[in-house]
């Protein structure tokens, strides 16, 4: 017979191992297994690090009619380069039926595949980004079930890819598309994404063109942290954009001429700006991505490299990753025709090396 004290030692025993038992089988696993299919969301803005945007390809109307059609032997240039990675801008509204299913058409979707395959064979980081929806800036609400769609067939394709793909949900929001109905869309997509990739990291940008006094009003829900936040920078307008036919807000031929002297004004006006992206950041705990900036070729050379480099090193210092528009067409930093590496933008991107 047992002493009564010793019951209870056993039983005080018997509970201490019970508990244990119950932490080491539930708890520490679980949180093991997060902490190995997450991908650290900061350390992969990190690898993101110098990229370039594949623009004005699969998201022209149809690739080529913008003349640019992308190659595999781009990829391979992009890699040895030393970029650290893509970003792939897809027409998807483009190639999807108008109506109810709203299917993507599978050769389109197919030629996707190859790009992304093309970039993540050579361990290249690619942010598969949703681009040029332009009715949505007119009517967002007609288009909202099919935009969702949209993200209801391409989060499930890709849902075993590796870590290394990003999905970027919307390329700048603007008109209609307002600040407050983009939070509201934004959030339905990532649920959506959520349900077939619970821990692919998404790309997620502010209102009025992803810019960066609008990252105040955004609202992404704060227990997702598979989140990297993406701004663009294309100031001053009149410099960036001079001659730029698709600006409708100013006459941009007005702007011809406009160069950039990285005078110290100049300097402080972009200083500025990334100092409220940053301090954004760090306040919602946030890693940061310049998605797109760049000069169209209308400006003058000297003035581009110099601003570029201004752009990509401020970016960098303040621990931001970035993707320069573009690299072939308009902002190009390779002369596909030529075959070589526009030398001032290339130099303004990456560090000698
Ligand atoms: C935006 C547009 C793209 C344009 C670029 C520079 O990303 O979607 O087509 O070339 O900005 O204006």
């Amino acid at each position: 017979m047992f002493k009564a004290k010793e019951v209870l030692l056993y039983v005080a025993i018997g509970l201490f191992l019970l508990i244990a038992v119950g932490f080491a089988v539930v708890e520490e696993p679980r949180e093991a297994v997060v902490k190995e299919i997450s991908p650290d969301p900061f350390e992969l803005n990190k690898r993101l690090g110098r990229g370039v945007n594949l623009g004005n390809a699969l998201d022209a109307p149809n690739e080529g009619e913008w003349g640019f059609t992308l190659q595999e032997e781009y990829f391979d240039l992009i890699k040895q380069a030393g970029f650290d990675s893509v970003r792939l801008p897809v027409r998807w509204s483009g190639h999807a039926l108008k109506e109810k299913p709203y299917t993507i058409d599978p050769n389109f979707f197919n030629r996707v595949d190859w790009a992304i395959n093309c970039a993540l064979s050579r361990n290249l980081p690619v942010i598969l980004d949703l681009h040029h929806y332009r009715e949505m800036y007119d009517d967002p609400n007609s288009h909202k079930e099919r935009y969702l769609a949209l993200w209801k067939q391409i989060a499930p394709r890709y849902k075993d890819y590796p870590d290394i793909l990003l999905f970027e949900l919307f390329n700048e929001p603007d008109d209609a598309l307002t600040p407050e109905l983009w939070n509201e869309f934004m959030k339905e997509a990532l649920a959506i994404v959520r349900q077939s990739n619970p821990h692919r990291t998404v790309v997620i940008g502010p209102g009025e063109d992803n810019t960066i006094p609008e990252l105040k009003f955004l609202d992404i829900p704060k227990d997702d942290r598979s989140i990297i936040v993406t701004i663009h920078y294309y100031w001053p307008l009149e410099f960036t954009h001079q001659g730029a036919a698709w600006v409708t807000k100013a006459d941009s031929n007005e702007w011809m001429g406009t160069k950039w002297s990285a005078a110290e004004a100049e300097k402080k006006a972009v200083v500025d700006n990334f100092n409220i992206a940053a301090a954004w950041a760090k306040e919602n705990n946030r890693p940061m991505n310049l998605g797109e900036f760049g000069a169209y070729e209308k400006a003058d050379m000297e003035s581009r490299a110099r601003w570029t480099k201004f752009i990509a090193d401020t970016a960098v210092e303040r621990g931001m990753s970035f993707h320069y528009w573009q690299f072939d067409s308009d902002f190009a930093v390779y002369d596909t025709k030529n075959k070589s590496w526009i030398k001032p933008l290339f130099d303004a991107l990456l560090p000698p090396r």
